[in-house]
């Protein structure tokens, strides 16, 4: 890995996606053999944000290679209630722990903090903008289930909130993928986000309908509405509600079509789906651990 701090997707190229994914299927493989690789080494967990996924699987992660972990815990209960900097908060963590992680609500926070710190920082999360750790899980999972090369993926929701939507679009534009981004009018992709992919060369095509596109997918990423960055809520209740999918639609879909979702879900997808065949957003989930381990083995030097 060229890079010590990860906090955007667009730093990633396709030899460091596939060195991450292709270390994440060999320890999904025979995770014994990861066991003591870290014996030792402690990861900072700097949450200013909600997190199940993306924190649970971080600690799953660095204790099944032998570490372990160092939490600030709720922001309420942290020195930032007492007014402390985000700078000062990671210059002080570092001592603590070999690698940061950091979730916040505010868009480049992870970017401003990796300057203080001279441990790998790993941005899980920042406002609407990238969440690249989710993007690494995500490749894993299309890689395992339909390719990533030669394939048509549909992106629908909240695409102009959904930083997994910002990192994935990014990191795809390395692939030979035509992505499809369905939403309505009002959550388009961010311009920024629709330059950035426009200049990688990346076939994009936007549509507000999902019914057309669907029968042509490979996969189907699906996101939910993220209401806490709605400025405003009856702007939320607009939208809310609008774009589901159920097994009934799913019946124009092909055979082997893989439908996706971060998590967590609301009602974007209903329960029905669950059974079925086209159901991978658990596998998803459970593909962290394996992704997240590779990537901290990288980072703290499993390669040395
Ligand atoms: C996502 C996030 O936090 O951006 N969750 C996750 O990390 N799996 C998606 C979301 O909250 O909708």
């Amino acid at each position: 890995m060229r890079h010590d701090h990860i906090t955007s997707a667009k730093q990633l190229s396709r030899d460091d996606v596939e060195a991450v994914l292709d270390r994440a299927g060999e320890i999904a493989a025979d995770q014994e053999a990861y066991a003591d690789r870290h014996d030792g080494s402690l990861l900072g967990l700097l949450f200013f944000e909600p997190s199940t996924r993306t924190k649970m699987s971080f600690s799953a992660a660095i204790k099944r290679l032998g570490g372990g972990v160092v939490d600030m815990g709720p922001v309420d209960s942290s020195s930032v209630k007492k007014g402390e900097s985000l700078a000062d908060t990671v210059r002080v963590v570092e001592g603590y722990a070999d690698a940061l992680v950091l979730r916040h609500p505010s868009e480049g926070a992870a970017k401003m903090a990796s300057q203080f710190v001279d441990v790998p920082l790993i941005n899980a999360g920042d406002g609407a903008g990238q969440h690249p750790t989710q993007t690494l899980l995500d490749l894993y999972t299309i890689r395992e289930s339909a390719g990533l090369d030669g394939i048509s993926i549909g992106i629908m929701g909240d695409l102009k909130y959904g930083r997994t939507v910002h990192s994935m679009a990014h990191a795809l534009t390395n692939f030979d993928v035509s992505q499809h981004f369905i939403s309505p009018e009002s959550l388009k992709l961010p311009r920024n986000v629709r330059y950035d992919l426009h200049q990688e060369g990346a076939s994009v095509k936007e549509h507000t309908d999902i019914e057309s596109i669907l029968p042509s997918l490979d996969v189907l990423y699906v996101t939910r509405i993220q209401r806490e960055r709605f400025p405003d809520e009856s702007e939320y209740r607009k939208v809310a509600g609008e774009y589901r999918i159920d097994a009934a639609m799913l019946e124009s879909a092909r055979d082997d079509l893989t439908v996706m979702h971060p998590l967590p879900r609301v009602d974007e997808i209903a329960d029905d789906v669950d059974e079925t065949s086209h159901a991978h957003y658990f596998q998803q989930a459970h593909n962290g651990v394996p992704v997240r381990m590779a990537l901290l083995d990288m980072l703290l030097g499993g390669d040395r």
